[in-house]
């Protein structure tokens, strides 16, 4: 791809309850997405990822789709419930075995796997005994990522070990908008903090393992204040605090902000914790961003901030995300590519040196298959080159960014939105499961095939 070095990572990224169905087959578990997806009320279309795009039997097929386009790369995520049906204990051979299938097919075509071993699908097992309020489901992820890296470190050497704790924190348990629906509020701090010493608990272990590089999935906000007022200054200041020094300063500065614990009332419990810090800082190998969008936040008209600044129901207190024109993906989300850089710099300053990559950056829109039997995405394109620009822009800079993952390969099961948001490069027919490459996907494959990989890799 011109204006990237030559090394450079190029993927498609996915998470295995929003892709691959299957979710009785072969011994796997429930995950708290099972439950949740069967609660009436709590996916907007009704919908479930029982079925999904069907990749658990189609993952050869959708793998060559990812050769065909010229990615060199495939991050996708790992079920614990497959690994470990409950949770822990017995190790469930046939799951193991597929992920070993997959990354099989991906080395076979010149596709490097990188594995992300949370992305959200908690073995309700693990929820009934307190899910990530409990400590207790720290030391359970770290046995299944040490006993997977175990299982799959021949075939896969990138491990990612969370995606996007703010989500499973946040959304989970304090709105309550994701699985598993709680709305413990201020207590969801302490799902942080447990999601954070699983992964550096999973670290360690793991640098005892097979060997590999070593990561985790951030999803960073690029927040500004929506005029100099001193209240919208200081709702920007709670909302990066929450959104993303929360999560940077213990993973790479091994310390929690003062403020954002003191904003959310969190002080006391937090403090007790102290040396589960030196876990969570455990040294890393790269940091992933994803990157979807930015915040122009507004605070109280009073400028007095209700109660502990803590994504409670109905959000962040006292904060307002405005409206301001641009244009908006179907999610709402407002296209600011300048924002990718905002981001990667968030980690830049605080280590130069450490490699990033963007682990996820997309958008969703309505898509429709024409008469001819196409996918005319213009607007995804579009997004596309805004972002690769501002990628370039960074590496430019100086910012260490290694690779980029498009969000995502497929159509899928967008968590509470059920399938009524697209974010695939690929359409799927969820009737057929046939899957149309769209605009999008043609315009990477273009921009890749031959520049990113080798002869055994060329389009079929
Ligand atoms: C991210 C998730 C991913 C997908 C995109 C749109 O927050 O990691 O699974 O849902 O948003």
């Amino acid at each position: 791809m011109d204006g990237f070095p030559s090394d450079f990572v190029w993927g498609t990224a996915t998470a295995a309850y929003q892709i691959e169905g299957a979710v009785t087959e072969d011994g796997r578990g429930p995950s708290i997405w099972d439950t949740f997806s069967h609660t009436p009320g709590k996916i907007s279309d009704g919908s479930t990822g029982d079925i999904a795009d069907d990749h658990y039997h189609r993952y050869s097929g959708d793998v060559s789709i990812m050769a065909d386009l010229g990615m060199n790369a495939y991050r996708f995520s790992i079920g614990w419930p497959r690994i470990f049906p409950t949770g822990s204990g017995q190790l469930n051979p046939p799951g193991v075995e597929f992920y070993r299938r997959l990354a099989e097919a991906c080395l076979e075509l010149g596709i490097t796997p990188y594995a992300t071993l949370y992305h959200w699908d908690l073995p309700q097992p693990l929820e009934d005994a307190g899910g990530w309020l409990n400590r207790d489901t720290a030391e359970r992820f770290r046995d299944y990522a040490a006993a997977t890296q175990e299982a799959l470190g021949d075939l896969i050497t990138n491990w990612i070990t969370l995606n996007e704790p703010w989500c499973s924190a946040f959304l989970g348990y304090a709105t309550g908008v994701h699985a598993p629906g709680k709305t413990v509020g201020v207590a969801s701090m302490e799902a942080v903090h447990h999601l954070l010493l699983g992964h550096g608990l999973a670290v360690q272990a793991m640098r005892e393992g097979p060997g590999g590089t070593l990561g985790i999935t951030l999803n960073l906000s690029s927040v500004r204040p929506a005029s100099e007022s001193a209240a919208d200054q200081e709702a920007a200041r709670r909302m990066d605090g929450l959104a993303n020094r929360l999560f940077l300063d213990p993973v790479l500065l091994g310390s929690y902000p003062d403020d954002v614990l003191a904003n959310a009332g969190a002080t006391g419990w937090f403090e007790q914790r102290a040396d589960d810090l030196e876990v969570i800082a455990s040294p890393l190998d790269f940091m992933g961003v994803n990157y979807y969008t930015r915040h122009t936040v507004v605070g109280p008209e009073d400028g007095v901030f209700p109660g502990p600044t803590i994504a409670g129901p109905g959000g962040t207190a006292g904060i307002r995300t405005i409206d301001t024109g641009a244009p908006r993906t179907h999610m709402g989300w407002e296209v600011h590519p300048d924002g990718l850089i905002d981001v990667v710099r968030l980690v830049f300053d605080r280590a130069p040196e450490l490699p990033i990559y963007i682990t996820e950056n997309g958008a969703a829109y309505p898509d429709e298959v024409t008469a001819h039997g196409t996918v005319e995405d213009e607007d995804r394109r579009h997004f596309y080159e805004l972002h690769l620009d501002a990628a370039r822009q960074a590496i430019e800079q100086g910012v260490q960014l290694r690779g980029y993952f498009a969000w995502s390969l497929l159509d899928n099961f967008e968590w509470a939105f059920g399938y009524s948001r697209r974010f695939g490069i690929v359409y799927v027919n969820y009737e057929t499961q046939q899957r149309i490459v769209k605009r999008s996907g043609h315009w990477f494959r273009d921009r890749l095939q031959g520049s990113t990989r080798g002869a055994s890799a060329s389009s079929s």
